[in-house]
């Protein structure tokens, strides 16, 4: 990672812990990811060539940042949402600032509104960071837009466990699923869907 971005990425993990320190109030806290959880991301998204990444919930574009600066590396793109007028403009500045801004495209608005309108398959890895409640609500276009093969990954699986699991109870009753939690930093549930199935080699 150049130094530039490892900088801006250092600067707002102090920004966040501060920021987030003095706001009780959720919409002006940042509430990123840990900085272990974003060396992870970026990780996957090489090791599974995910070259079409979206992720649901931008805040100030920190995690955004993990990840475009993986998909850069193997030609890949971001596409971020994120319905706060606020922390989209924050975003905006930080992509401005990390040189990488040219892999990453902001879409304000509301994921449900934005998963309805997207085709079948049009995504290899999806990072879901959110509001859990929704999730639920969200799993058949999340699933219908995931490329077969791709991957989902959600935050806090460990730290919000019970209120993600309604999410995870219907990811694990989906056969097209195989799914498992890694505890890194406030734990993440992976959901890779199946590729589709070949006909068997008969005998
Ligand atoms: C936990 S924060 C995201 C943190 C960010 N991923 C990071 O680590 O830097 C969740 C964000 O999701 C946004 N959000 C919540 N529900 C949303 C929805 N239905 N559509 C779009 N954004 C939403 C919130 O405004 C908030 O900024």
């Amino acid at each position: 990672m150049n130094k530039t971005l490892d900088a801006l990425l250092r600067e707002l993990e102090e920004f966040g812990s501060h920021n987030d320190a003095v706001n009780t109030e959720r919409p002006r806290r940042m509430l990123n990811i840990t900085r272990d959880t974003g060396e992870f991301l970026s990780v996957l998204v090489r090791a599974t060539n995910a070259k079409r990444v979206l992720e649901i919930g931008t805040s100030n574009g920190y995690s955004t940042l993990w990840l475009a600066q993986a998909a850069i590396a193997i030609g890949g793109h971001v596409t971020t949402i994120e319905r706060s007028d606020f922390k989209q403009k924050l975003a905006a500045n930080n992509f401005e600032r990390s040189g990488i801004a040219h892999a990453i495209t902001q879409v304000q608005g509301d994921a449900a509104d934005f998963l309805n309108a997207h085709p079948d398959a049009s995504y290899d890895l999806i990072f879901l960071d959110s509001e859990r409640a929704e999730y639920p609500a969200w799993q058949a276009h999340l699933k219908r837009i995931l490329n077969a093969g791709g991957l989902l990954v959600v935050d806090n699986a460990t730290s919000h466990a019970s209120e993600m699991a309604p999410f995870v109870a219907l990811i694990s009753a989906d056969n097209d699923f195989s799914h498992c939690t890694v505890p890194v930093g406030n734990g993440e549930f992976l959901a890779t869907r199946a590729m589709r199935s070949r006909p068997t080699n008969p005998a």
